[in-house]
C-alpha cells in the first residue's frame, strides 16, 4: 500500500507552530474570526486543557509492528479517524479556498460548511475524499429541503446539522457582527440569507439567518427527506443524544462549536462519556473541540468516540501551507495517534479502551 504522506513535509513540527505561522500571516479581523471564543472562552480553553488532565497508562510487552488506524464511518472506511469540521469562508485564509482543503483532506472526511465560499456542487466535482455537506438551519424550511437535497445529488455522502446555534454566541474576539467578504466572496450556499450582521435598530439577539425556532419536528423532517445520512452537531447533554437517536439520527457529533457559542459549557472531552453510555453503540459518537495532539485523538477513541474533527488545526494548515498545510496538519496528528497507539501498547483504535487511561 503506497502511503500518500510526503516524505519532506512543506512544514516541520506541530499543530502549535501552524498556529503560530497562521497567526502571523492573518490580519486582526480574520485572525480573531478564527481564533476567537465566546465571552471570556473560558470554554475554547477548557477544550484543549482537559486533554492535558487526562494521564495515559501505557501497556506493555505487546508487539505493536503492525498498527491499524482505521474507522468505520456510515459505511465508509477511513484510513485514519480524523476528519475536518465544518469552519466557514476558507477563501479568506488562503486564495485556494475550499478547494484547497479538500484537495489537502483528499484521504478523510472534509465536513463543508454551510458558511463555505466555495459552491458545494463545484467542490464535490473536483474532491478526491468523501465530503459531507453541514446545514446551519434557516427559518425557511423550503430553502432548508433544497440545500439538503442539492448537496446530497452533488454527492455529499452525509448532512451534519448543526444544532448548537439558534442565536449566535457572545463572541466579543472576533468580528461575528462584523467580518466583511472582501467583494468577490460569496456565501454561494446560504442564497439570502448570506449577512450575519443584526440589525442594529432591532436590538435583538436574533438573526435572520439563524432558526430560533428549530425543534425536533423540523430535525425529523430532515431526516426524513434528506435522502442521506442526517448527523447531530453541537450535543453536549445525554439526554439530548437519547432524543436525536430516537429521532433517527446516523451520528453525533459531540461539541460545543469550539467553544464559540456559549462560555463555560463543559470541554466535549468531559461531555463525551455520557453521551457515549446514552446512545448505547447504536450510532457512532464522534468529538471535536481541542484536538491538537495525537494523544487527544487516542483519548477520545478510548472514552468511546468513533472519530474525532479538527477545525481549527486545519485552518492554520490552509493558512500556512494551502492544500499541503492541511495535508501535513492531518499527518502529523495521525503520525503522532501512531506513535501514542504503539507506545500505549494498542494495535486498532477498537482495542484502545478505557484501560489505557491512568486511574487513581
Ligand atoms: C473559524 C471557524 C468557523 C466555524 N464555522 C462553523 C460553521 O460554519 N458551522 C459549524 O457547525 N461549526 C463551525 N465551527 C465550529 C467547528 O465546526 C468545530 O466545532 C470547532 O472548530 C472544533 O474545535 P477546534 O477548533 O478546537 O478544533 C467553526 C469554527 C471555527 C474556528
Amino acid at each position: 500500500m503506497s502511503d500518500p504522506r510526503p516524505a519532506d513535509p512543506p512544514l516541520p513540527g506541530t499543530l502549535r507552530d501552524y498556529e503560530r505561522a497562521a497567526m502571523a500571516l492573518l490580519g486582526d479581523d480574520v485572525a480573531g474570526y478564527l481564533a476567537g471564543g465566546a465571552a471570556d472562552e473560558h470554554s475554547t480553553r477548557w477544550n484543549a486543557d482537559r486533554f492535558a488532565g487526562i494521564r495515559l497508562a501505557p501497556r506493555v510487552l505487546t508487539d505493536v509492528r503492525d498498527l491499524d488506524t482505521s474507522a468505520d464511518l456510515l459505511g465508509t472506511r477511513l484510513e485514519h479517524p480524523i476528519l475536518l469540521a465544518p469552519t466557514g469562508a476558507h477563501r479568506l485564509f488562503h486564495p485556494g479556498g475550499e478547494h484547497a482543503t479538500a484537495a489537502g483532506a483528499a484521504g478523510t472526511v472534509y465536513v463543508v460548511s454551510s458558511y463555505s465560499t466555495t459552491a458545494f456542487a463545484d467542490l464535490a466535482a473536483q474532491a478526491a475524499g468523501p465530503l459531507w455537506f453541514q446545514l446551519n438551519p434557516v427559518p425557511d424550511a423550503d430553502f432548508v429541503r433544497e440545500t439538503v437535497r442539492g448537496a446530497v445529488t452533488a454527492g455529499a455522502r452525509a448532512i451534519v446539522v448543526t444544532l448548537d446555534t439558534p442565536v449566535a454566541g457572545t463572541r466579543d474576539r472576533q468580528s461575528w457582527n462584523g467580518l466583511d467578504l472582501p467583494g468577490g466572496m460569496s456565501y454561494p450556499m446560504l442564497g439570502g440569507y448570506g449577512g450575519l450582521r443584526p440589525d442594529p435598530a432591532a436590538r435583538s439577539i436574533y438573526r435572520p439567518a439563524l432558526d430560533a425556532g428549530f425543534t425536533a419536528h423540523d430535525l425529523a423532517r430532515i431526516v426524513a427527506e434528506a435522502g442521506a445520512p442526517v448527523v447531530a452537531k453541537g450535543v453536549l447533554r445525554a439526554d439530548d443524544a437519547a432524543t436525536l437517536v430516537d429521532l433517527g439520527v446516523a451520528g453525533i457529533i459531540v461539541s460545543n462549536h469550539g467553544g464559540r457559542n456559549l462560555d463555560t459549557v463543559p470541554a466535549t472531552i468531559d461531555a463525551l462519556p455520557g453521551v457515549v453510555r446514552a446512545v448505547g453503540g447504536r450510532v457512532p459518537v464522534l468529538l471535536d473541540g481541542g484536538i491538537r495532539r495525537g494523544t487527544d485523538v487516542l483519548k477520545a477513541i478510548a472514552l468511546g468516540a468513533r472519530a474525532v474533527l479538527v477545525g481549527r488545526p486545519a485552518l492554520w494548515g490552509l493558512t500556512a501551507g494551502g492544500a499541503d498545510g492541511v495535508r501535513h496538519v492531518i499527518d502529523v496528528l495521525r503520525t503522532e495517534l501512531e506513535m501514542a497507539m504503539a507506545l500505549c501498547g494498542v494495535t486498532s483504535l477498537g482495542a484502545a479502551g478505557s484501560d489505557i487511561l491512568w486511574e487513581e
